[in-house]
């Protein structure tokens, strides 16, 4: 039954052209997305602490071209004209991020009120202009202070974490209903504590976070536990702050894709989605490591108590998951693993970004896969978009038609998914501005709207266009 594509009469309606428009749920939030450390800017303003993109930006040969987040889009000082620009693009929902060393300097300790209070006048800000705003606890910027004392290593960085979380919770939960605690837990883990290796044209290539270190699998799978202990105190510590929120992840769901949809195909790729999260989402969901990770890992395996179990599986409003691309396509197999990866093709197409194949239907399966393994309450896609190779035309305009077939095709199947009732409530396209790329730096551009880094003048792109008309019909254009 669920496989077939079942567009409820309520889910289409009737476009000028005589051609019908998928039509997304009523309050569906088309929300747009970034990061703090992306785009504001302002190190040191205001009493700020050091975060460890601060110092790894700073590490010659670590950057590309030398770039870092000292001014990138400068938004901490124009975040005022950033929320109009949102306003006028459509924009219903918004996710952005908290820089935590602005609010704890040395990572504990006293919180540093001007740093509370950007993040207050933000809000406000948005509210006024009638978009709702999403708060991201954590974008990766651990403050340095922390990074000192082991980091992500030492499990007093997740009780740290937890009371962040609940100072957020006092100061901004009066306005800020939802909030998501961390960013795509399994990429800042593996790739800042050991580097992942993926494979661009049939060539490996490593991919490095801050504070770029070099692990063994035992500690990574311990940096790994303290990330989903830091998620299930900081759950916790939220409610007990301020009963009501609503609270999940935003974790990145590595997803099996079934390569044709069959049966067992669809059963392969359930189990591969399950193995590829069982450090995250999966122990998140479930509140208890698979036995298959306990076995695989061995006398790698994390420590942990009973209660830390229980704190990670603190029950969730919603999950909030990042997809771009598949983990694999998969197809069913007989082996003990029951499944097999089918490697895409030299030729399968690409956005801009090295790594990303064009593979839509993830935005379909992905969802799909999360509702039968977890059940979720609610889920919401915190981020999807791509890169592109944008230039300015002669008249200022940016033609990035490719993004505009790249956000239609990945809302296509996002559709098909809900139509089947799949209960995705919102989806957050990254990103509103181009932004530092993390390593890549500012040559790599994902926004709807373009910056000029020198003059840091905004410039909203057809992507931009696409945006604020499927938003205001609430459909697929
Ligand atoms: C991250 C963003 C990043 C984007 C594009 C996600 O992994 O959360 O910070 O810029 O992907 O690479």
């Amino acid at each position: 039954m669920i496989n077939k594509i079942h567009f409820k009469s309520k889910n289409l309606t009737s476009n000028a052209g005589g051609s019908t428009l998928p039509t997304f749920p009523e309050r569906f939030f088309w929300g747009i997305a970034t990061a703090a450390y992306q785009i504001e800017g302002s190190p040191d303003a205001d009493g700020k602490g050091k975060s460890i993109w601060d110092t790894y930006a700073h590490i010659p040969g670590k950057m590309k071209n030398g770039d870092t987040g000292d001014v990138a889009i400068d938004h901490y000082r124009r975040y005022k004209d950033d929320v109009t620009v949102m306003r006028e693009m459509g924009v219903k929902a918004y996710r952005f991020s908290i820089s935590w060393p602005r609010i704890f300097p040395n990572g504990v300790g006293e919180p540093n009120p001007k740093g509370v209070d950007f993040y207050s006048r933000l809000v406000d800000e948005l509210l006024q202009a009638g978009i709702e705003p999403f708060g991201t606890l954590y974008h990766w910027d651990l403050p340095q202070a922390l990074q000192d004392k082991g980091g992500w290593q030492s499990r007093d960085t997740a009780q740290a974490f937890a009371d962040y979380a609940s100072l957020i919770a006092g100061q901004l939960g009066d306005r800020v209903k939802h909030f998501f605690t961390l960013n795509e837990l399994q990429n800042f883990v593996d790739m800042g504590h050991r580097g992942t290796v993926i494979k661009v044209q049939g060539k490996d290539v490593r991919i490095e976070l801050a504070p770029g270190l070099q692990l063994s699998t035992a500690q990574v799978n311990q940096v790994s536990h303290h990330a989903v202990l830091a998620h299930g105190l900081a759950v916790q510590a939220m409610r007990a702050t301020r009963p009501g929120l609503l609270l999940g992840p935003a974790d990145v769901l590595f997803t099996g894709v079934p390569i044709i949809d069959t049966p067992a195909n669809v059963r392969a790729a359930e189990i591969a989605t399950r193995t590829y999260n069982e450090r995250f989402l999966d122990v998140m969901l479930t509140g208890r490591y698979s036995d298959a990770y306990l076995q695989a890992a061995g006398p790698d395996s994390p420590k942990f108590t009973e209660a830390d179990l229980s704190a990670i599986g603190s029950p969730l409003d919603f999950v909030g998951v990042n997809i771009y691309i598949p983990k694999s396509y998969v197809e069913a197999s007989e082996d003990a693993k029951g499944f097999r990866e089918v490697p895409t093709s030299l030729t399968h197409p690409k956005m801009g970004s090295p790594w990303h194949s064009f593979i839509p239907e993830v935005l379909y399966w992905g969802p799909r896969l999360m509702n039968s393994l977890w059940k979720p309450k609610a889920i919401y896609i915190t981020e999807n978009g791509c890169a592109a190779n944008d230039v300015l035309t002669p008249e200022g305009r940016v033609l990035d038609t490719d993004r505009v077939m790249y956000l239609r095709a990945v809302m296509s199947n996002l559709h098909r998914a809900i139509s089947e009732g799949v209960p995705v409530k919102g989806n957050f396209i990254w990103s509103a501005f181009d932004n530092l790329e993390w390593t890549g730096g500012f040559g790599t551009r994902f926004g709807l709207v373009h910056i000029d880094f020198k003059t840091q003048k905004r410039t909203p792109k057809l992507s931009a266009a696409w945006f604020k008309e499927a938003s205001r019909r609430n459909g697929i254009v």
